[in-house]
């Protein structure tokens, strides 16, 4: 019997390690939620191994033969077993629930000095901003290396949700409250923010771009955004707005699939009587009001004429139209 246990022990084990289950943890709150599936792991390696060694065992040693029609022995309990067989899950079970709550504690624990950055949510693009950084604004998520960050965010139209895969932590964003998420970057790289909540028809695309910089890199990135490094014009508002992802644009090189392609907005402009600017600014603040044929109503967000400033806008149309930046 021991022997079937430990053969099962290996062959689940082996499959436990050789597999990549997850992904490499990119942070230390990854790390931490990483203990807890090996802790909860080894503990499910060593019962499946103990319930089928017994299985098999009782199985081959006990069967009976092929003419034997006779009753089994009675047996009627066994309190030292049932005693064993209660206690033993119970402990395994309340040690999982103690180690998670310490994790869960120690993840969501901002520290004194976090780096903080509100996340704005709505079908289908994720936007960024810096509070103790003059408010910048990004597209792109960045972060510095090994600073906690605490995120505040929430979703201007539907729940939606925030996930790092290597970074582990996930969290809601819901309309009308805020939610928080603590992460502590440990190695520098680029992954990708996805959305984890289904949000509607562009749910897949909704993807955002994080790089981790260290320290010193960090703060060259906020200067150099802060200069208006490219920040203002019409592309970099294409960009940090996330069009791209639900609208094809040649010059900025996206082919989201969502909503109409703005590669045609002459002759879209053209088809609605009017002329390209005023036609491309009216779709950017009042989405509704002409529908490409073959899109829908109310998949674009409504409010860009109130998050962003009328210069900001003007300078969108002149880049969506080519009249310059
Ligand atoms: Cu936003 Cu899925």
């Amino acid at each position: 019997m021991a022997g079937i246990g430990v053969v099962v022990a290996i062959l689940v084990t082996l499959a436990a390690v050789l597999i990549p289950w997850l992904p490499t943890s990119a942070s230390r709150e990854m790390d931490r939620i990483e203990f807890v599936y090996w802790f909860a792991t080894v503990i499910s390696i060593g019962i499946f191994s103990l319930v089928l060694s017994v299985i098999v065992y009782s199985v081959l040693t006990f069967r009976v033969a092929p003419e034997d029609e006779s009753d089994g022995p009675s047996i009627h309990g066994n309190t030292g077993l049932e005693v064993i067989w209660t206690l033993v899950p119970a402990t395994l079970v309340v040690a999982i629930g103690v180690l998670s709550a310490v994790v869960l504690s120690q993840n969501g624990n901002a520290g004194t000095n976090p780096l903080a950055v509100n996340v704005y949510a709505q079908q289908f693009a994720w936007r960024f901003e810096y509070p103790q950084q003059n408010k910048l604004k990004s597209g792109e998520l960045v972060l510095p290396l090994g600073r906690k960050v605490e995120f505040h965010m929430t979703a201007a139209d539907v729940i939606h949700s925030f996930w790092i895969p290597e970074m582990g932590q996930k969290q809601d964003l819901v309309p009308g409250i805020q939610t928080k998420i603590i992460v502590t970057p440990t190695r520098t790289g680029t992954f990708t923010l996805v959305c984890t909540e289904l949000c509607g028809l562009g749910h897949a695309t909704m993807r955002a771009p994080v790089r981790v910089l260290s320290s010193a890199d960090f703060t060259a990135w906020v200067k150099e955004k802060q200069s208006g490094g490219g920040g203002g014009t019409g592309a970099a508002l294409f960009a940090s707005a996330g069009c791209g992802s639900c609208h094809t644009f040649t010059p900025a090189g996206t082919t989201g699939k969502i909503g109409p392609s703005l590669d045609d907005l002459a002759a879209a402009a053209k088809a609605a009587g009017q002329d390209v600017a005023t036609f491309t600014h009216e779709s950017i603040v009042d989405p509704g009001k002409v529908i490409a044929s073959g899109y829908q109503n109310g998949v674009m967000p409504t409010n860009y004429g109130q998050s962003y400033s009328a210069q900001e806008i003007e300078a969108l149309v002149k880049y969506l139209t080519g009249a310059g930046q």
